[in-house]
Order: structure tokens, then sequence, then C-alpha cells
């Protein structure tokens, strides 16, 4: 069975944990896009993981994890990670990582340039600030350094010197900002090379020779930061949606079985940019302290409101979603009332709400809460029925069913529905 997952709302919606279950029966995962703006945690024995960049099915024994062609490669922060886990216990090799020579790696000026940018915009996206746009800008414009290329001094030296050659004077006239330090970087950067060789490969060539194996695709951020279809410009600079899985994991030739959504109960959105059931009210802070929703990679506090199926609904045709896993149901529990928006009104003139989703009108429907703990649920029979209820609805108005009921944070809180 090779398997898809992604986020079906504005990113953590809880892939990692949902990766880290489905791992169990896969062999090889693969992450295909975005880079470590990325958090993506698994809670194990009460410890906590948080991946950026390397695929969240590592915790797994004897699987083989994936960074393709179409992740964005900070190799300062790669490198950390590895030895982070190594710290913590967790087998990392180039037996069970590998990396692609294609993926276009970040160079200090994109984190630089993502935050000056930022600064300097009128409209603020509110980026990680991890030079992920950036370095997919000069990937597209053609000037961007590859894996491949820091294995080559001449070549590196060469593309670096051409890169610093645009960007010093650009720097300086328009950030006032000093000059990038050719060598200083260049040694840097060979120093990461070096250790990062062994892991890298032609991804093309090695996923081809498994071919057989099974496959699972980690997708990161999610449906509405895609580049095409999010909420442009409030959105992130690559395809988030699983039709990228084959482009940005360079494996046109495996067949993907099934595309698994992840949705949280709830819906939450780090950064700028319309979010129609955002709460203005103190439930914003119940579920910011309930649901423990802080970024896990930039620790920002993030924006919540309640569930919105309209959107949701956009993302299961947008991604072709086969099933769905619903997660952080258990933060749920302590309230009387739960809405879900199930359409929108639109302001006059508003034709193509998802071209431009700002000033739209959430129209709910109210659920009866089931005030139950729902954390220790370790059987789908076990769950009170008024949140059976409250699945179901789901279930029907998207018209997928949901497989997977995540109900907290630890790797054993999940809960199968057949
Ligand atoms: P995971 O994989 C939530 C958001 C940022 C910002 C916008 C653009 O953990 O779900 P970028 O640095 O990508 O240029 O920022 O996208 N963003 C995320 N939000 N989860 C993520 O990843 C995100 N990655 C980027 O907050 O609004
Ligand atoms: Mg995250």
């Amino acid at each position: 069975m090779n398997i898809v997952v992604v986020g079906l709302q504005w990113g953590d919606e809880g892939k990692g944990k949902v990766i880290d279950y489905l791992a169990k029966d896969a062999d090889i995962i693969v992450r295909f896009q975005g880079g470590n703006n990325a958090g993506h945690t698994v809670v194990l024995d009460g410890k906590k993981f948080v991946f950026h960049i390397v695929p969240s099915g590592v915790l797994r024994e004897n699987k083989i994890c994936v960074i393709g062609n179409g992740v964005v490669v900070d190799p300062r922060v790669l490198i950390e990670e590895i030895r982070y886990l190594r710290d913590n216990g967790i087998k990392v090799s180039p037996q069970n990582l590998k990396l692609s020579l294609l993926s276009h790696v970040i160079m200090p000026y994109h984190r630089v340039m993502d935050s000056f940018r930022e600064s300097k915009r009128l409209h603020k996206i509110g980026t990680t600030n991890r030079g992920i746009g950036p370095c997919y800008v000069d990937k597209f414009s053609r000037c961007g350094i590859r894996v491949v290329d820091l294995f080559n001094r001449e070549k590196f030296a060469f593309k670096l010197k051409d890169n610093l050659r645009e960007k010093n004077p650009l720097f300086k006239e328009v950030y006032g900002r000093s000059y990038f330090s050719f060598s200083k970087i260049f040694r840097e950067y060979l120093d990461y090379a070096k250790f990062l060789k062994p892991y890298c490969c032609d991804v093309v060539d090695f996923l081809y020779s498994k071919r057989h194996s099974r496959f699972l695709f980690e997708g990161a951020q999610g449906t509405f930061l895609d580049i095409d279809f999010g909420t442009y410009p409030f959105v992130t600079s690559s395809n988030t949606i699983s039709p990228n899985a084959f482009l940005g994991g360079g494996a046109s030739f495996i067949r993907v079985d099934k595309i698994i959504g992840v949705a949280k109960a709830y819906t939450t959105r780090v950064g700028e940019g319309p979010f129609p059931t955002e709460f203005n009210d103190s439930l914003g802070d119940y579920f910011r302290q309930t649901g423990k929703e802080f970024g896990a990679t930039t620790n920002r506090p993030r924006r919540c409101g309640w569930l919105d199926l309209v959107i949701l609904k956009r993302a299961v045709i947008l991604n072709n979603v086969s099933e769905i896993a619903l997660t952080k149901i258990d933060i749920l529990d302590g309230l009387k009332e739960i809405k879900v928006c199930v359409d929108y009104k639109f302001p006059k003139g508003n034709k193509y709400a998802f071209v431009d989703l700002e000033g739209i009108k959430p129209l709910y429907q109210r659920i009866r809460g089931w005030l139950t703990d729902t954390s220790m649920v370790r059987d789908y029979s076990q769950l009170p029925e008024l949140a059976k209820d409250y699945i179901s609805f789901i279930e029907k108005e998207l018209g997928r069913k949901i497989s997977l009921i995540s109900v907290g944070e630890r790797r054993e809180a999940i809960v199968r529905k057949e």
C-alpha cells in the first residue's frame, strides 16, 4: 500500500503524528516539499521530537527516510537534526536517511533576505524566516545551488561567486547591509557537504530500485498554504497538495493507493492571512492553552477558530483525498457547544470564494459537546456518542470516511475507525 499524507488546513494539523503511526506499515517515507518551516511533532514515551526536515518516520526501526528534490534544505539545520536524533538514541545513518542531490540548498543570504523582505513589506506574510521563499525563488530563477553542487569545489565556488555578485550590491543598496563573505560561506558549506555526502544519492534511481516497497509520502504545511491554491499571497512557496508527492519526491513511477488528508477537529493558522472562522473572543485563548497551540518551529501563538467544512470540502477535491485523519478531538472535550462552519456568506461582488477569502462570513451549525474525557479512548466504540455524532457529521458533509482519530499527543493516543 502506498499512501500520501497531506494537511487539509493551514498546516499544523498533526501530520507528524499520523506519519509516525502509518510508518509502522511502510518501508520508505519521503518528504517532497517545503523545508525547515515545517515542525512535525511526535511524542514517544513522553519525549517530544520535533522534525523540521527529517521525515517523521525516522522513529520507527528499519525504515528508510528520503528527502526529495522538491525540498529546500538548510544543511546546518539538517545536520543539527541528525545529531539531535542520534544524541537521543535514534538511529540515523546513510543507510536509513537519503538526501536528493537535486534538492536546493538554503544559503545564509536566503535567511537574511526572508527576514529583510518581511520587515519591509507593507503586507507582512508572517513567514517562518527560514529562507524558504528566497531559496525557491533562486531555484526558479535558475541561480540556485543544489546539493550536488556542493561536491564540486570549482562549480560551487563559481555558483556562489555568481550569486554574491548579484546579491551583495543588492543587499547593500536596498537593505543597507554589509556584504556576505565568499570565503566564510564557502568554507562553512564545504564542511556541511563533507558531513552530508554519505547521505546523498540520486533519489530517483534509489526509489526506482525500491519501487516494490511500501511508500509513505509526507506532506508539509497545508492545502491553504499551497502557492497556487492557498490564500495567496499568505502562503508558503511550494505546492503542498498531494500531486506534488510525485514531482517533489521524484517518484512518478509509484502508484498511490490512498491519499490521507489530515485535519484538526478545529482550525488553526500561524502567520497572516484570511481565516474566516477565527475566534475573536476568549475561546482563542482557551484553544491555545488547552490545545498547546504554539508553533513547533517558531513558538508563535497560533490563531484558532472553529472547524471550517467549506475549506475542507475544497481541500478534499484539491488533494483527491480518499480518507481523513481527524486530530485533537480531545481538545473539544470540555466544550458544551461546538460550532462548525457549513457555508459562507459572501460579501457583495465576491463570486470566487477561494480566489479571495477576505470579508467572508461563516455560517455555523451548532453541535452539542460530549463533555467527556476522550484522551484515554483507544477503541472507537468507547468514544462518547456525541463525539461519534461530530465525526459522522463531518464525514457526511465531506463525503469521505474518517479512518483515524487522534485523541492526544502521545503516539498511542490514536483510534482507528473501520
Ligand atoms: P507544518 O508542516 C503552519 C506558514 C508561515 C507563514 C507562511 C509562509 O508544520 O504544518 P514560509 O516560512 O513557509 O515562507 O511562511 O506559511 N507556515 C506554516 N504554518 N505549519 C507549517 O508547517 C508551516 N510552514 C509555513 O507561518 O504564514
Ligand atoms: Mg507545524
